[in-house]
């Protein structure tokens, strides 16, 4: 959506948006997984703003991966809620399906794209993949759906490569064309598993650049190892451990955090690096 298209597009539903002053867009309540008895998160609470982006760190085995599976229903959480729009919405009674339909996209650490389609073909196959009226509109309307797809272009940084083979970008660019596919459906959150695994540094610096200026538009969760990376997007820090939030603030506040910082020096992840550590 263009600058001028959202503008009016927040003028013609301000009545209908009055869920933009709530206090939360995702709320995960106290979530509890067990697998075999090995508790992966325990009383894990978790509160995002609209529009917000969380950078959500931890050592390997702290429980982030399983935390997208419970947001996405992907896991069933022993105990818990995970809520969407203050507590409107329980997603733990929802199936995968309906939790993506409700606008909840997620990025695994693998692109899933279509290597034999083209870039372009990839973004429409993810437009034509969303059900809601809106979007089967825009499937009738082929010249609206272009140019969603060029906006979609634009905003990953690929509208010279629309019409490549996907199997022919570069690592990086197939990661950007996957968070393209997601931006296709227009989710109002999006959950990204460890982006920049495998980026040269430019695509780093890119990968980080599109994920802030994805968010405000949208609520933007991303889990990374990479602590140069964080250190660059990051505005509100989750440290997880052992299934449970072990610190959360701006990234100065978490990596000066003896909690944090023992955890880091003891686990093979490394150090913080940085000031104070
Ligand atoms: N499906 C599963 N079955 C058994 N154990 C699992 C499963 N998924 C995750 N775990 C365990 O739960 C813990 C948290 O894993 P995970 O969420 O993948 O951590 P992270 O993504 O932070 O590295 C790990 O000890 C992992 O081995
Ligand atoms: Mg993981």
């Amino acid at each position: 959506m263009t600058q001028a298209q959202s503008q009016a597009h927040g003028q013609a539903t301000h009545h209908a948006h009055a869920t933009l002053s709530d206090p939360t867009m995702l709320w995960v309540d106290n979530v509890s997984v067990s697998f075999d008895g090995f508790k992966a998160l325990t009383d894990l609470t978790l509160l995002l703003d609209p529009g917000e982006l969380r950078c959500i760190i931890g050592p390997n085995g702290a429980g982030k991966t399983t935390m997208m599976d419970v947001i996405t229903g992907k896991t069933r959480a022993d105990s818990g809620r995970v809520f969407m729009s203050g507590r409107t919405i329980d997603l733990t009674e929802l199936s995968e399906a309906q939790i993506a339909e409700l606008g909840i996209g997620r990025k695994f650490q693998r692109p899933t794209v279509f290597e034999n389609l083209s870039v372009f073909q990839n973004l429409e196959l993810a437009l034509k993949t969303k059900k809601t009226a809106f979007h089967s509109l825009f499937a009738r309307l082929s010249s609206e759906a272009r140019d969603r797809i060029a906006a979609v272009l634009d905003t990953i940084g690929l509208p010279t490569r629309a019409h490549a083979p996907a199997g022919l970008l570069s690592h990086g660019q197939k990661q950007w064309l996957e968070i393209g596919m997601l931006l296709a459906q227009d989710p109002k959150i999006l959950l990204v598993d460890e982006p920049v695994a495998g980026m040269t540094q430019r695509e780093m610096e890119r990968t980080g650049q599109l994920l802030v200026s994805l968010a405000g538009e949208h609520t933007v969760v991303v889990v990374e190892h990479d602590m140069d990376f964080v250190r660059d997007i990051a505005k509100r820090v989750t440290v997880l451990h052992e299934g449970r939030v072990l610190a959360e603030g701006s990234m100065e506040q978490v990596q000066n955090d003896p909690k944090v910082i023992e955890v880091y020096l003891g686990s093979e992840a490394g150090n913080l690096g940085g000031a104070g550590c």
